[in-house]
This record gives structure tokens, sequence and C-alpha cells, in this order.
């Protein structure tokens, strides 16, 4: 058998061994790990040194596996490491996935909050239809936030923020349009064949998936996944200019590689937000119903508000032709109205002063 040599691509390093031990990381060096561990029902992780992951293993033997890599993890973990970990129900099992948060905590994660990733959402992200007259498709998969200590930990859920649906709440809460996006994240996988999807692998997940955990915690410098599969972790650490390091004992070098390289030309695709389709789709028949071929100019701060959210919805969908443009227009034209406004306002209330 081959042995095959340790891949290491900038600042990435896949080391090709089981994650049972990672003597090659110090003790307290890493800041995130995030993994999606064998979900043990049966998946074919094939090889190119011929030998092949046992993913039906009894699951006693399974989860005291999996505790005995989490305890690894927990060594080369910082006092301020978070962990993700990702795990999905399997259709005949449904409690499996509590059972691996246990795991977890058997090796001393603390559970901080549970995060759902949605793959699919009203149409929205592929799915293979397979739930049949017994039970509903499966689309969404569990993500765990556990941590090392309590006490030392940060995240940064605006890092990761969506815009407000109600623009007049920008000032309120905060200066910015960001807000917490909540612990329900649409992650759809964008391409439409299994076959693409999975690349060689049986269970790769998005590249988003991984990007999103490490945007949103603050200073990291080291990520690790200690089940690399693809490495799609290494990906985003890559998009993102961080050190990432993956283990994977079964490994195929070649998806690897080009898994990794993904990372180079990676864009996280912006949402919209449900209400503002809504207010676009009604904004544009209002627009439609009018007579003029021109596009009206604005005039309330309601009517700025409702043309932005336009505009971003817009701006998400990659639209620009003259529509778009002369939407800007008006925009920017009410905009600059406003301020003169303003100003003259700040006048007058300074010649009162003055006398
Ligand atoms: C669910 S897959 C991970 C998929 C990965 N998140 C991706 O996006 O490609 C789990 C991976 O763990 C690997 N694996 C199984 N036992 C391992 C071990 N002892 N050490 C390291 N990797 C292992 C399997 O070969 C498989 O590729």
């Amino acid at each position: 058998m081959n042995k095959i040599l340790n891949l290491k691509f900038e600042n990435q390093t896949v080391f090709f061994k089981s994650s049972e031990d990672m003597s090659e990381l110090e003790d307290e060096s890493i800041d995130i790990i995030i993994t999606s561990p064998p979900y043990n029902r049966g998946k074919a992780y094939t090889s190119d040194n011929g030998e092949i992951h046992d993913d039906k293993m009894e699951e006693s033997d399974y989860l005291s596996f999996l505790t005995e890599i989490w305890k690894e993890c927990y060594r080369v973990a910082k006092k301020s490491a978070v962990f993700f970990l990702n795990i999905g129900d399997s259709a005949s099992d449904q409690g499996i996935s509590e059972k691996v948060a246990v795991s977890a905590a058997d090796a001393s994660w603390m559970r901080i909050q549970d995060i759902v990733w949605v793959k699919s959402f009203l149409g929205k992200g592929h799915y293979t239809p397979s739930g049949g007259s017994r039970r509903l498709n499966n689309l969404w998969e569990h993500v765990y936030l556990l941590v090392k200590n309590r006490n030392e930990y940060k995240i940064d859920p605006k890092a990761i923020g969506i815009p407000y649906s109600d623009k007049s709440n920008i000032g309120r809460y905060s200066n910015t349009d960001l807000r917490d996006p909540g612990n329900v994240w649409l992650i759809p996988y964008t391409k439409t064949t299994g076959a693409k999807i999975k690349k060689g692998h049986d269970a790769p997940f998005p590249i988003g998936l991984p990007y999103r955990c490490i945007k949103m915690v603050p200073n990291v410098e080291t990520v690790l996944d200690p089940f690399g599969g693809t490495c799609s972790t290494l990906a985003a650490c890559l998009k993102l200019g961080v050190k990432g390091y993956a283990y994977e004992k079964y490994p195929r070098a070649e998806i690897i590689k080009s898994r990794i390289l993904e990372g180079k030309t990676f864009q996280e695709s912006e949402e919209n937000l449900i209400p503002h389709l809504e207010l676009s789709l009604r904004l544009l028949n209002d627009i439609l119903s009018e007579s003029s071929i021109f596009l009206r100019i604005i005039k309330s701060k309601t009517e700025l508000s409702n043309y932005q959210v336009l505009n971003e919805v817009l701006n998400n969908l990659n639209i620009n032709n003259s529509f778009k443009r002369s939407l800007e227009k008006r925009i920017e034209l009410f905009k600059e109205s406003l301020n003169k406004k303003e100003e003259q306002e700040i006048k007058y209330r300074q010649t009162k002063l003055d006398f």
C-alpha cells in the first residue's frame, strides 16, 4: 500500500492519518474546531489508499470512538476555543445527533447553543426527494456550539449579521444596518445534481457553513477539522486568510486539493429577506401600474426606505439595468435634498440663536 504524503497548501495543512492522535498540534493552540464526523449510517467514504472507513459500527463503539477524538480536540483547543459540531439525524435514528452531543460533553465540552442548519427552505436549496409515504424529507441538521470554558470565549453575531427588515430600527438599536441573524441558518447547496454536490465524496458540507462559523468568532488565527473529508473547512480558512489544519484518515488527495482551491473563488451569497422580497414585488407592481415611463421622484422618507429596500434586493440579485440605475439616481437625489433641508434647518436655528 502506498503511503500518501501530507498536504500543505499555502496556510492550509492536511494530515492524512487518524485524528485519534493529533500530536502534530500543540496543547492549547487552536481557536476554532469545525467538523462533521462520520454519520455511522453506512456512507461510502472511499480513499486513495484503498482503505475504507467502517461507517456501520456498533453504536456504543461509534460514540466512544468520537469521545476519544473530542478529548484530543479538547487538548489542542485554546481556553477561549469554540467548537462547531455538525451532525444530522438519520432517517432510521432520530436521536443519534443528541447522543453525539453527549459524546462531546463526555470529553468536557460545554454546550452553549444549538444552531439549526437549514439545507433547503421553500424551494431554495437542492435535495433529492426520499421521504416517500413514511416520513418527510429531512432538510436541516444540527450545529452544536460548544466551548472549552464558558467564561473565556466570545462570538460576534453581527459579523455574520443580516440587514433590518424595517430600516427605521437603524439608530434605535445600533447605527449600522446589521442585526444578529439568529440561530437558524439557511445555507443551501447551490449545485443541482447529487454527483456535482458530492464531487466524489459522500458527505461534504457547503463551504458557506465553516465560512460563517469562522467569521462569527473574533480574532481567529487557527482552525481545526479533525474529520476533514474533502476539507471544505480549509477552503473557508483559505478564503478568510486563517491557518487551517485537517485530519483525514481515508483521503482522496485530488478531490481535497481542488476543494481547498475553491476557497480562492468562494463568494458568500447575499440572501434577500422575505419581507423585502414581498415589499419589492408590491413596489414593482405599483411602478408598473403607473402610466408614466419614468420612475417618479421620491417624496417622503417612507418612500425612500421602500426604494432602498428594492435597490438592495436588485443588488443581491446582481441586476444592473436602466431601471436599476434610475432607481439609484432617485435615491441619491432625495438623499441630497434631505441633506440640504437639514443644513438649512441648522442655519435657521443658528440665526434664531444669534438674535
Ligand atoms: C462527514 S465526512 C466530513 C465531510 C467534510 N465536512 C467535507 O465537507 O468534506 C467525515 C470524514 O471523516 C473521515 N474519517 C473517518 N474516520 C476518521 C479518523 N479516525 N480520522 C480522521 N478522519 C476520519 C471519513 O473518511 C470522512 O471523510
